[in-house]
């Protein structure tokens, strides 16, 4: 039965899985372990970093493919420029590299690109890419895929709170009017749903800051695998996992 649904799914020969949980429509990833990947081989940490770009893709192209219609991925905190520059300007060098490959490769695939973060902190070249690249995929209707880049889940609650205080401000709200509703509204990208399912590889057990707010009910995979090894049938462990687990959402 394990991996029927999603067979079925692919084949479109089915409108209700029956009995069987639905696949998670919103799929969120930390892409971990790219240091120590590296490090067990003798590599710089950049080299780690290379596989694991080069993954982030393959891993984009396989959700898809399998009908996962939104798919986040956590690139660089804001956290993370407490790295050493070396490897900061690696990062950014491989975003631009792999952002141009994927304004291609992704049209292929219809997918919808969306960049989660305040990317006024990077260089000019790669905000025009992002630009450009959300621009270019907006009226596509392919699975919308997440890239959160200089993200933090408390600096994006902060900028919610911040735009609501400045509608009091201006007179146009009251303190007592603001509702949940409000401030997922106020959120990076209000239109994305919150994720279902969250997998962090590598064997850390956190959340590092990631999607602090839309994280309220999400189902969590933690895996012992390095992002750079982590392939489509540990994408399909984990969703194995979520359809086997009961979501209450607070209730009975
Ligand atoms: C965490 O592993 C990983 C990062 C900080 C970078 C993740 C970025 C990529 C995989 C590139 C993605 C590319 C695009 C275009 C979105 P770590 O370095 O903290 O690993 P460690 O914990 O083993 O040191």
């Amino acid at each position: 039965m394990k991996f029927d649904l999603r067979q079925l799914f692919r084949k479109k020969q089915v409108q209700e899985p029956v009995q069987v949980k639905a696949m998670p429509q919103h799929i969120a990833v930390i892409m971990d372990g790219n240091g120590r990947w590296a490090k067990q081989r003798g590599l710089p940490r950049t080299m780690g970093h290379k596989h694991g770009a080069a993954n982030f893709k393959r891993i984009a192209r396989y959700a898809a493919s399998i009908g996962v219609r939104y798919f986040t991925v956590y690139a660089f905190s804001t956290e993370n420029w407490r790295r050493p520059a070396e490897e900061v300007n690696a990062l950014i060098d491989l975003f631009i590299q792999y952002l141009v490959e994927a304004e291609r490769d992704f049209s292929e695939e219809n997918m919808r690109v969306r960049f989660l973060g305040d990317v006024a902190a990077f260089p000019e070249k790669l905000q025009d890419l992002i630009r450009t690249i959300e621009a270019k995929s907006a009226d596509r209707d392919g699975m919308t895929l997440g890239i959160c880049l200089n993200y933090g889940g408390r600096p994006e609650i902060t900028h919610a709170a911040r735009k609501l205080a400045e509608q009091v401000k201006a007179g146009a709200l009251e303190p007592e009017q603001i509702t949940e509703e409000m401030i997922s509204a106020h959120l990076y990208c209000p239109d994305i749903p919150d994720p279902d399912l969250i997998i962090r590889p590598s064997g850390e057990l956190r959340l590092s800051n990631f999607l602090l707010w839309q994280a309220a009910y999400s189902e969590f995979v933690f895996m012992n695998v390095l992002w750079p090894d982590f392939s489509p049938e540990n994408l399909e462990e984990a969703i194995d996992q979520y359809t086997g687990r009961n979501r209450r959402f607070g209730g009975v």
